[in-house]
């Protein structure tokens, strides 16, 4: 099997390691020309994983290379989705298959409506990864993830991926499994970027953590309209106890707004506010918090 990643950033290089050590061919599409040029060495990946160091090769390739698409993993940022498959549309087969393993809602609707005749996946995971440079990535956890087809009478899982040595879970409805991320991530990470806080400092103060019920509250609501069934606890319980657990922790959106990049405040918060008009839901807090992010935020902010 050949798979081509698009986006390779901490999230693609950790799943072309895993791809790649289940014997599948794995190609890199970077952004450009450029990104080739100045990409180090030829292809091989390092990666750490529990204070152990091994090699992974890939071939590296741009969007205007001719070699057809059959397999694609996208794990850009959500917001970078739809231009970034524009850029490789002429090259995806008839009935290729596409995985999206990104943060965020929205994205996945919007590459339906653009792409005809590709069998579509989404998956969520709570891996963790970084790069510590463009070839040298740190696995801190293989988390688990859940998976499952968009388009009807695919499979439950993409060719191949049965043989990753990750915790995968198929899952015939993928939607409550995107909820619940979409959740945990509305409750914590545009808290963390409006505070510039650790995750574990939310649940410190009476305040904040008053902020972060009435997010919750809201979020609970629309879910409920939108028939989705969150946890078996209110979210903000849910939410406190993430926050423990990684409460060391920066957030990728506090992270994106210290470095100056966009963040993806559109595909998490962003998304609730609009399922919340849609559904005739008055969601405030939220809202006042979306506008808080992206007067923090720089880049334009359009779905
Ligand atoms: N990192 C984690 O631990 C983690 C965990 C769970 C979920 N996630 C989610 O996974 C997704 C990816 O996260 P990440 O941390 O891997 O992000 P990242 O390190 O920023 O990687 C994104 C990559 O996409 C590339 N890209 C953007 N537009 C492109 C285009 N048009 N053509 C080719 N490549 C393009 C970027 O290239 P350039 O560098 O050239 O811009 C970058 O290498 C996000 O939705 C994130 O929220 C991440």
């Amino acid at each position: 099997m050949h798979w081509h990643i698009l986006g390779a950033g901490a999230i693609g290089c950790l799943w072309a390691d895993f791809l790649s050590q289940a014997g599948h061919q794995v190609s890199l599409i970077l952004r450009n020309r450029t990104t080739l040029e100045q990409w180090p060495g030829d292809g091989r990946l390092e990666i750490t994983e529990a204070n152990q160091q091994h090699q992974t090769y890939c071939q590296l390739e741009t969007p205007d290379t001719e070699v057809p698409v059959r397999h694609l993993l996208v794990a850009t940022k959500a917001y970078d989705t739809l231009s970034a498959m524009e850029a490789i549309q002429s090259r995806l087969q008839p009935e290729a298959e596409v995985v999206l393993l990104q943060n965020g809602m929205g994205q996945q609707q919007q590459l339906l409506e653009q792409l005809k005749d590709i069998s579509l996946w989404t998956a969520t995971t709570t891996a963790g990864a970084w790069l510590e440079s463009r070839h040298q990535l740190h696995c801190v956890s293989r988390g688990e993830t859940h998976i499952g087809p968009l388009t009807q009478h695919s499979p439950l899982l993409p060719s191949g991926w049965d043989t990753l040595d990750i915790t995968l879970h198929p899952c015939p409805d993928i939607r409550p499994y995107l909820w619940r991320k979409l959740a945990i991530n509305c409750a914590i990470n545009p808290l963390t970027a409006l505070f510039d806080c650790r995750n574990g400092a939310l649940i410190e103060t009476s305040e904040r953590q008053e902020t972060m019920r009435r997010v919750c509250r809201e979020v609970e609501q629309v879910a409920a309209a939108a028939g989705i069934e969150l946890f078996p606890e209110p979210l903000e319980e849910r939410a406190a106890a993430v926050a423990r657990a990684t409460g060391d922790n920066f957030s990728s959106m506090l992270q994106d707004i210290r470095h100056g990049r966009r963040s993806e405040i559109e595909q998490i918060t962003g998304f609730l506010c609009e399922q919340a008009q849609q559904l005739g839901i008055a969601v405030p807090v939220n809202l006042s918090l979306l506008q808080a992010i992206r007067a923090k935020s720089p880049g334009k902010y359009t779905r």
